[in-house]
């Protein structure tokens, strides 16, 4: 699915509205997407796909920094001595 294409048909609510709010708003709590534009509060298909997206997001924010990242390799390289 492109990033224009609606992924909440219910209330015509872009999949590119939805990562825009989840990457602005942060929501806590999946629910809280329905504050953009009523998206999953209509007929319920699309909450399975709004749920992987807030996952996803929740996933990727999980992850290091750049300079977090390369300290814990040469961390990771130390204690395995490169193996
Ligand atoms: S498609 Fe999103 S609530 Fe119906």
């Amino acid at each position: 699915m492109e990033l224009d294409e609606e992924l909440c048909l219910c209330f015509h609510v872009t999949r590119r509205k939805i990562a825009n709010f989840i990457r602005i708003e942060q929501p806590k709590a999946v629910g809280q997407i329905a504050e953009c534009f009523g998206a999953g509060t209509g007929c319920g298909w699309c909450r399975p796909f709004i749920q992987r997206m807030f996952e996803s997001a929740a996933a990727e924010g999980e992850l290091p920094s750049a300079e977090q990242y390369a300290q814990q390799r040469q961390q990771y390289i130390r204690e395995t001595k490169g193996e």
